[in-house]
């Protein structure tokens, strides 16, 4: 698993190229870890009506649900920045942390697979690697409404 880590995060700053953010100019790649090995990545997707961005890791979420594959998510890396000539991101020195409400769609695909993910947060050095029940604590997630 760990060994594929840096595989993972080069698929989210590859990703990041992709990205369709004319508005904000800010590149975002999300790539999911699946228990098969797959490797499922997805990119922002912004709107010129502009509160209907979709976050690079939604993006991602909703094709490995499109693929059947929703209940295998075992990590996620994010890597973004603005863009650079060659549309990757020019990754900060701050590590990039999904927003709140890409943690509450996280936490419900993590508990499919009822596991705690690591959320591997990418910076120009390297990454940071947070468990998302420490990005999302006391979190409100599918238990709750058994
Ligand atoms: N963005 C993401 O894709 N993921 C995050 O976790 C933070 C923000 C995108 C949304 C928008 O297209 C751009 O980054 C600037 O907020």
């Amino acid at each position: 698993m760990s060994g594929n880590l840096p595989r993972l995060i080069k698929a989210a700053k590859d990703a990041a190229k992709n990205a369709y953010a004319p508005y904000s100019g800010y590149h975002v790649g999300a790539a999911l870890q699946l228990d098969s090995g797959q490797i499922v990545t997805g990119a922002n997707f912004e709107n010129a009506s502009f509160g209907m961005t979709l976050c690079a890791e939604t993006v991602a979420i909703a094709k490995a649900n499109s693929d059947g594959q929703l209940n295998q998510i075992t990590a996620i890396a994010i890597a973004g920045g603005p863009a650079k000539f060659d549309m990757s991101p020019d990754i900060g020195v701050d590590p990039i942390t999904p927003c709140g409400r890409c943690r509450q769609i996280l936490k419900e695909v993590a508990d499919l697979n009822a596991l705690d993910i690591p959320v591997h947060c990418v910076h120009a050095k390297g990454h940071v690697t947070y468990l998302l029940s420490e990005l999302l604590p006391h979190a409100f997630g599918p238990a709750n409404l058994e």
